[in-house]
């Protein structure tokens, strides 16, 4: 069986295969940071509407440049030059620490995934504090 992470059935193929069984098939290196950061994305959204501190930015979001893909030819210039503008993006965040600078992170989370990979758009465009559109 093969599924593409970044398919727009994906969510229903696992529905229907069962609930437990989600990660039945085996997620690729680059698949799981990305889980991952969108996890983290909602604690860091949490601290930054309290005014928390976010601390020091994670280290593995530094993977993003040697973590191995479902599909290697997504390994391309256009995503080596977004992963570069992602982490300046982190980078920014963490030493602002302000909404703007959040929202500003998961508009290249957002902009990436329009030409990448669009399965989780709509689960990343829940991230934003306010809106992009
Ligand atoms: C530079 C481009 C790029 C950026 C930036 C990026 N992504 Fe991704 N994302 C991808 C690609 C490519 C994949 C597919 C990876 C694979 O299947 O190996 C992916 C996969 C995913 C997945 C699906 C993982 C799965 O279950 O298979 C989620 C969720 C996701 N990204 C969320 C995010 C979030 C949240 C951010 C920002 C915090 C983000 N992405 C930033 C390109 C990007």
């Amino acid at each position: 069986m093969i599924l593409v992470s970044c398919d727009q059935n994906k969510k229903d193929q696992t529905k229907q295969s069962s609930n437990e069984n989600f990660q039945m098939y085996s997620m690729s290196e680059m698949a799981r940071l990305m889980e991952n950061m969108a996890q983290e994305h909602k604690n860091v959204k949490t601290k930054v509407l309290a005014n928390d501190s976010l601390g020091s930015i994670p280290d593995y979001y530094y993977d993003i440049h040697f973590a191995t893909f479902t599909d290697e030819s997504d390994n391309d210039e256009f995503f080596k030059k977004w992963a570069d503008l992602y982490l300046a993006a982190e980078e920014n965040l963490y030493k602002k620490q302000t909404v703007e600078a959040f929202d500003n992170a998961i508009n290249v989370c957002l902009q990436c995934h329009q030409q990448k990979c669009g399965g989780p758009i709509p689960r990343i465009k829940k991230l934003f504090i306010n809106s992009y559109e």
